[in-house]
């Protein structure tokens, strides 16, 4: 017998647990403020790519892309390969280490975005993780049933909640301002009804860089009895994400944008989890995370994960020094506080350099930005711009020509080009900025705009 996603009682209390991917991993002391600038020098060095042929000298714009990792996550990988290479889950020492690394691996994702690390799955990216969860949702599906997806999403987000279609679903779209390049909050509660199962949104656009309200619109599809799933991968590497306070059924985020290896971390509510179609071997029903993955996670991609936390840690070290690693109680801040305190601080300096960057293409008489042409919350350190003149294809030749690591096209967005009024195909120049960017990366970029 199938479970349908039929309504329980429509007052936020649609998942019908109060532990979410919810309930963080770490409790323990807050950290304070850290006070001063990010040491880019101590951030960079960290960083072997800019020391590295292929990398250095070039000033690198396709975080959104995949980021570059810094050495903890090298090392933690060398490690596992080294000592560690056999299959987890035996009692000789190097499967126990490889079980243990693995573990660390997980919690440190945990920690990144405040859930439990049950929660979690590890998959090959994003978009398998979002069309494996599809496919186990589907029978949750009835014909007559609404799924609200957006046009501004990355494909990821819209194609597998599209294929619910088969199930006998109606899909509405929600549509983003083409001239602010944000979603309304106004919009979604027009799309929302009895029928109303699932709400599928992004924490902020790889092309706009619009932040949506995601809190907020994860209440709306609660309140309405839906589910709401999030994409984060656009929003985690640059703001603190909190997977607890965002409440989200499931949220998305890919952790080779967020300075670690080439996996797709997924977040489930547990007790959706548990009524998800197994996606694995039919002795493994029942068993958590195992069942929205065909297969296993890779092993020692998981256990590099724990290099992300790794350097993290370390940098928090750096900028805190012997002060401050102990709060006024005396005890030392907790992982997730650190965490907390170091994105504080990359947020700082991502807004101060999106903000050089915005004000540059500004002035520049052939340039139109995409999306809010202003720093704020609203908008992410993900810049896309058009040139008036030249097509985005000759714009980012023209700046690769000057070690400026730009691309161009619809990055997948491909709605979103659309609604846009632009050939998907040239699409946007796009820029993404990090925390480990630099002034004099952006000034070269600016530099270097084709008149
Ligand atoms: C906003 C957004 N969502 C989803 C994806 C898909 O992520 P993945 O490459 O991990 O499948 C991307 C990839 O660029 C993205 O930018």
């Amino acid at each position: 017998m199938t479970e349908s996603l039929s309504k329980p009682a429509p007052s936020g209390s649609t998942s019908g647990s109060t532990s979410g991917p919810t309930s963080g991993p770490t409790s323990g002391s807050m950290a304070g403020p850290i006070s001063g600038a990010l040491d880019l020098d101590a951030v960079r060095a960290c960083f072997p790519a800019f020391t590295t042929e292929t990398c250095a000298n070039w000033a690198f714009f396709e975080n959104a892309g995949g980021a570059y990792v810094p050495q903890a996550v090298i090392d933690r990988l060398t490690r596992f390969l080294t000592a560690a290479k056999v299959q987890p889950g035996a009692p000789y020492p190097a499967s126990a280490l490889a079980t243990e690394m693995m573990a660390e691996g997980v919690r440190a994702m945990a920690t990144l975005v405040n859930v439990a690390p049950e929660a979690l799955v590890i998959g090959a990216d994003t978009s398998t993780n979002l069309h494996v969860l599809a496919n186990a949702l589907a029978p949750l599906i009835e014909p007559g049933d609404e799924v609200v997806v957006t046009n501004l999403d990355h494909e990821a987000n819209i194609t597998p909640w599209r294929r619910l279609t088969r199930r006998g679903a109606t899909v509405r779209e929600w549509r983003f301002d083409p001239e602010t390049g944000a979603l309304s909050l106004d919009g979604l509660t027009a799309l929302l009804t009895e029928n109303t199962r699932l709400v599928c949104l992004p924490q902020a656009s790889n092309i706009t860089g619009a932040v949506c309200d995601a809190a907020a619109a994860v209440r709306l599809a609660h309140e309405a009895g839906a589910l709401a799933v999030v994409d984060g991968v656009s929003h985690a590497p640059h703001a603190l994400v909190d997977g607890s306070a965002l409440d989200a059924d499931a949220y998305a985020f890919s952790a080779y944008k967020v300075f670690g290896p080439h996996v797709g971390v997924l977040a489930v509510r547990p007790s959706l989890m548990a009524r998800l179609e197994n996606q694995n071997h039919m002795f493994l029903a029942g068993h958590g995370a195992l069942t929205v993955n065909p297969g296993g996670p890779n092993h020692e991609l998981t256990a590099a994960l724990a290099g992300v936390t790794d350097y993290l840690d370390a940098l928090y070290a750096r900028h805190v020094g012997g002060e401050g690693e102990e709060d006024d109680g005396g005890a030392a801040p907790s992982a997730r506080a650190r965490v907390a305190a170091l994105f504080a601080l990359f947020e700082r300096h991502q807004s101060a350099l999106t903000g050089r960057l915005l004000a540059g293409l500004r002035d520049h008489p052939a340039v139109r930005i995409i999306g809010a042409p202003t720093v704020g919350p609203h908008r992410s350190p993900t810049v896309a711009f058009t040139h008036r003149r030249l097509s985005s294809r000759a714009v980012a030749e023209h700046l690769r020509g000057h070690r400026v690591a730009v691309r161009h096209g619809h990055f997948y967005a491909w709605r979103c080009m659309q609604a846009l009024g632009l050939d998907p195909e040239d699409g946007v120049v796009r820029a993404s900025l990090v925390h480990y960017t630099s002034a004099e990366d952006v000034d070269r970029l600016l530099a270097h705009l084709p008149a």
